[in-house]
């Protein structure tokens, strides 16, 4: 199966990541055809069972793609080609049903997206005029979706959807306790699915704040522990998880010395202070991002996976035991860039 991922625009390589990593976790064999900013085209090669339930399983997990689409064809972006392409796919509509058209532009192009729209809906429309198809634009029951990048038309049926009001309603202002600096929860369930995440893994946020990434990562299937220096942030953090429904575990403590067993946690995922607002515990940033990281290397598993959130590259990755996968970097403004770090024990 040809699937496409319509990626939000917010960042130029984690919504691609984060899908490709969350093939991984739910060990979807696969093979990447395209990768644009805003369009990840891939080929899934296992036919398992599993497939059919794949997209409502990824919707429900990823933060920054928008839409699952089922690949019909791509061709070349011209208004030609892309009708001629909609003709020979002889798209059927089954009886009585509705179905809608949409054309989203990732790049600059002469097209108009709502002629686009309008002329293969009136293609499909023709063809299964007999069969009583009429058009829906707001509820359809078959959504259709042509993308048109810098020179190519990805033209498909939507199979699943994000809901980002989801994410809208767990903004950090929005919770029970609030603290400035506290992560989007679309960023913390971008960065929790980079670390190709399992049910019942046990997940670690060593500066877990107000716990928007523990609560990311308990609503994916994991078993959370969060740790912070200040017993503040512990009691607001576990305000803000109770009402979740899944097992977690919240103590007050050093990030430099952890409080738990060699190999107790499978996951960890982290995003520290920068040093510029929030509290740094410790002789000072340095040592706390290299003292953190050693211990991060002795309770997590060997092969267990670290996202770490940081404004500088962190220099201690294979003297600390890691090597890092993917570096992910987000230029903020002029004088901050973020670094997401992936590592592997
Ligand atoms: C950037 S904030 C984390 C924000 C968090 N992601 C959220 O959504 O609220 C960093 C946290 O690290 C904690 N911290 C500072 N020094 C620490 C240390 N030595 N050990 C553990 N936590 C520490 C601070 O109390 C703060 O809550």
């Amino acid at each position: 199966m040809l699937l496409a991922f319509e990626l939000s625009g917010e960042h130029e390589t984690l919504p691609a990541g984060e899908v490709l990593a969350c093939m991984r976790s739910l060990e979807i064999e696969h093979r990447v055809v395209k990768s644009e900013e805003q369009c990840l085209i891939i080929e899934t090669i296992d036919e398992k069972p599993a497939m059919s339930t794949l997209p409502a399983l990824l919707s429900a997990r990823l933060a920054m793609t928008h839409h699952i689409i089922a690949v019909i064809f791509e061709c070349d972006l011209s208004e030609s080609s892309i009708l001629e392409s909609v003709s020979d796919a002889e798209i059927a509509i089954p009886l009585g049903e509705t179905f809608g058209v949409r054309a989203r532009k990732i790049q600059r192009s002469a097209l108009s997206t709502e002629r686009i729209e309008r002329l293969i809906g009136g293609i499909i429309f023709e063809r299964n005029r007999v069969n009583g198809a009429r058009v829906n634009l707001t509820s359809p029951d078959h959504r259709f979706r042509a993308i048109l990048t810098d020179d190519s038309c990805i033209f498909g049926e939507v199979l699943a959807s994000t809901d980002r009001r989801e994410f809208e309603e767990r903004k950090p202002h929005k919770k029970p306790f609030f603290y400035p600096g506290a992560i989007s929860p679309k960023v913390a369930r971008a960065l929790v699915n980079l670390c190709e995440i399992r049910t019942g893994d046990r997940v670690l946020d060593l500066f877990c704040g107000t716990g928007g990434i523990l609560v990311e990562a308990g609503m994916i299937g994991a078993s959370v522990i969060g740790i912070d220096v200040q017993e503040s942030m512990v009691r607001g953090a576990r305000m803000n998880l109770s009402d979740h429904g899944f097992e977690y575990q919240l103590i007050c403590g050093d990030a430099c010395n952890l409080p738990l067993r060699d190999q107790s946690v499978d996951v960890v995922v982290t995003d520290p202070p920068y040093g510029r607002s929030a509290v740094v515990m410790a002789e000072s940033i340095v040592s706390l991002y290299r003292d953190a990281l050693f211990e991060i290397h002795r309770v997590i598993v060997d092969g267990g996976h670290v996202v770490v959130v940081s404004d500088f590259e962190l220099p201690w990755v294979g003297e600390s035991g890691f090597v890092t996968i993917k570096l992910h970097t987000q230029r903020v403004h002029r004088s901050l860039t973020r670094y997401i770090a992936v590592l592997e024990k």
